[in-house]
């Protein structure tokens, strides 16, 4: 053999080496186990039943396909009684009895709630009101999280735990501390920790000033520690500096952030081998999102839909507007950390779900990008806050309908599974979401209706209506993919995006713009332009007057390809064309003259804009199927009324999910050669989905 060969042969070798040592690694970090299963399970909590009980929930789980637990959120006392004083050995056993059972297991950081001895030896570790009281502890998410001490107590737990548990063989990962939520603590710590975040973001008080516009009311400062905490009035936000208070929002979310970041490096030095992540709440206000998925593995969310429609059941799209957020959060798929499993509540509890519907909100996520699946809770607690917020067993702790429904629902993601794995959401259209402008228009909406959830919302369940995926994007993204991108209630607008959107629409890409965008600048200080600022020439519009509509609506007179008898309510753009085509033009006194809906045609794209809101929703599918089809996008297929669609794909497969909404029979035609991967009976191109049916078909190409 040449040397040469030898060279070459020793190379393959080491790469083979390389390969196969770093395989595991990667797997274990994954979404999926690593003999390839997808973790199903739920969220357990041992700690409130007796341990004869364990090995018996343990069986249970494993007859019904569950392969993974969380654990130990919110035991702190119980693994540190006191100070520097680790007892680990109960949870030991729990996860000795669990390998045995054949399921993993997601530990917790227990940091949401504090031990009462915490707050005891440290009070300054508890939340401060706006009263200037400390909070009373004995509830959950009331530490401050500027607080040292608090910080170090919290990465000491984290350590004890990761340098016990790495070990073990059912532990795959973590799950840091439980929804982060962002403290409102007023505390003197705060303040000075705030006043460092504005002194290194600032660098001087000079641009402070400047960029907080203090010209206004005489409220210059010229120290940093003249800077106060906003007043927020319980959230309305009502008198304090507009600028100053979205700094405080990206301040506070910081602090979270930086909390987390405390654990995550710790339990990464520790534990490199397992996942770590954290249980989002979808589509909450109070967090940049972006910023707490960056240092995580992959995003997971708590999904609780029947509670956000306590007694209306029926159309449930949010909660996939709400997946789709948290799949753009790291441009990935995600896992269900809790998903509802009966009635919820603390005080007062919502409807139960009904037959199928607990499989339903389960596939519904899964079309959305999910691919980790575990239920809240699995046992209803007799004790505590949470008695009322049901889990798959009642009280009594017998399995009955809800378990069967979740066994059956885990039998049919295993049929699932390997047809999911390297798939994800298939979509050609973006929408644009950005913590920016949705706390901006928190702090000052302009009209009280003006909430940037309820904007997107809009477009968002008209592109479902249609049968049309949707990724939600960073501002920042990358959206030379897309054919269509709708970027709503961009209030905030710095100039570098409005280039970027504008060179969108130059290379041919269609965009829709709306309602005050442009308005602001990064600092919340409003720009001295007509509106819309940096897009109007790419929108061909001016906007020299607007308004907010208190109970008068406008008549619209609606051109193709929108035509329709629509109304203009609660706000109204006077927007003169530049080049542009009205689409819609008022057809009321005062407004006559002005156009609400604007085309235009810019260098090889298009640019649509939306100057008010229409109250009836079918104006939103005219709306998004004459964008769809000047962006030549073509459904899979037209969903019936009160069905979802949606496609995952990858690896060379495609595959459609048909979901029911309703609560009666449908049947859908489905006009694609395609095979159901879960075996119904079935005439060729006919699908019959019971009441909250679900199922998934291949795509035959
Ligand atoms: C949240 C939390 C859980 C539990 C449930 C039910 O999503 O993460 O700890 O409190 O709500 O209230
Ligand atoms: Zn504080």
């Amino acid at each position: 053999m040449s040397r040469i060969y030898q060279f070459k042969y020793f190379i393959v070798l080491a790469l083979l080496t390389a390969v196969f040592c770093l395989t595991p690694v990667t797997l274990a970090r994954d979404f999926y186990a690593p003999d390839g299963a997808m973790y199903i399970g739920v969220d357990y909590y041992p700690e409130h039943w007796p341990e004869q009980r364990w090995a018996e929930d343990l069986r249970l789980m494993h007859e019904a396909g569950f392969n993974v637990v969380r654990v130990a959120e919110f035991t702190w006392v119980m693994l540190e009684p006191e100070e520097g004083r680790f007892t680990f050995d109960w949870l030991d056993r729990f996860l000795d009895l669990a390998q045995q059972h054949e399921i993993k297991v997601i530990l917790g950081t227990p940091t949401a709630s504090m031990p009462a001895w915490v707050a005891r030896k440290y009070p300054e570790t508890l939340a401060m009101k706006p009263d200037g009281t400390r909070s009373t502890w004995g509830g959950r998410k009331n530490n401050c999280f500027s607080d040292g001490t608090y910080r170090l107590l919290s990465e000491r737990i984290t350590r004890a735990m990761a340098e016990h548990f790495r070990n073990h063989p059912a532990v795959v990962g973590w799950q840091t501390d439980n929804e982060f939520g962002g403290t409102d603590c007023r505390c003197h710590h705060c303040r000075q920790s705030f006043q460092d975040w504005l002194r290194t973001k600032y660098g001087s008080l000079d641009r402070l000033n400047q960029a907080w516009g203090t010209h206004f009311w005489g409220h210059t400062v010229q120290r940093w520690d003249e800077i106060t905490i906003p007043d927020s009035r319980e959230g309305t936000w009502a008198i304090a500096n507009p600028s100053a208070s979205l700094d405080w929002m990206r301040f506070t979310s910081w602090l979270n952030v930086r909390f987390q970041g405390d654990q995550v490096r710790i339990l990464r030095q520790v534990c490199p081998d397992h996942f770590i992540t954290h249980n989002f709440m979808g589509l909450f206000q109070d967090m940049d999102y972006y910023d707490l998925a960056r240092d995580l593995d992959f995003v997971s969310w708590d999904n609780y839909p029947v509670f956000a429609t306590m007694d209306e059941p029926g159309f449930a799209y949010s909660p996939a507007m709400a997946a789709d957020v948290m799949r753009g959060l790291k441009a990935r798929n995600f896992w269900i950390m809790e998903q509802s499993a009966g009635p919820l509540g603390w005080g007062s509890f919502s409807r139960n779900l009904r037959p199928g519907e607990l499989r339903q909100i389960a596939m519904q996520q899964v079309a959305h990008g999910a691919d980790g699946m575990l239920w809240f809770r699995w046992r209803t607690c007799t004790a505590g806050r949470e008695q009322y917020w049901h889990g798959l067993l009642g009280h009594d702790g017998k399995p009955g309908r809800r378990y069967r429904e979740a066994a059956a629902a885990a039998g049919d993601l295993r049929k699932l599974q390997d047809a999911l794995r390297g798939t994800t959401v298939e979509a050609p259209v973006a929408m644009i979401y950005d913590y920016d402008s949705l706390w901006a228009l928190r702090i000052q909406p302009g009209f009280p209706e003006n909430q940037y959830l309820a904007n997107l919302g809009r477009y968002h369940r008209a592109f479902l209506r249609a049968g049309v995926n949707v990724d939600m994007v960073p501002p920042d993204a990358d959206l030379s993919g897309y054919r269509l991108v709708v970027a709503s209630s961009l209030h905030i607008l710095p100039d570098e995006t409005a280039d970027r959107l504008t060179d969108y629409v130059r290379r041919g890409g269609v965009l829709l713009a709306d309602i005050r965008t442009g308005v602001k600048d990064a600092t919340n200080l409003a720009y001295d332009r007509t509106l819309p600022g940096r897009l109007s020439q790419v929108l061909g519009v001016e906007i020299p007057e607007y308004e907010a509509l208190y109970k008068v609506r406008y008549r619209l007179r609606v051109e193709e390809p929108l035509q329709g008898d629509f109304e203009a309510s609660l706000y109204a753009d006077w927007v003169e064309p530049k080049g542009a085509e009205a689409l819609a033009v008022y057809d009321s006194w005062p407004v006559q003259s002005y156009a609400a809906i604007t085309r235009n045609q810019y260098e090889s794209g298009k640019a649509w804009y939306v100057g008010t809101i229409v109250p009836d929703e079918t104006f939103y599918d005219r709306l998004i199927g004459a964008l769809l089809s000047d962006a030549g996008i073509q459904p899979v297929m037209t969903p019936p009324a009160g069905v979802e669609i949606s496609v995952r794909s990858g690896e060379g497969r495609r595959l459609l999910f048909l979901i029911n909404h309703l609560e009666k029979p449908v049947t859908v035609q489905v006009p694609l050669e395609a095979k159901s991967l879960l075996g119904e009976t079935q005439t060729p191109g006919e699908i019959s989905l019971p009441p909250y049916g679900a199922t998934v078909l291949q795509l035959v190409r």
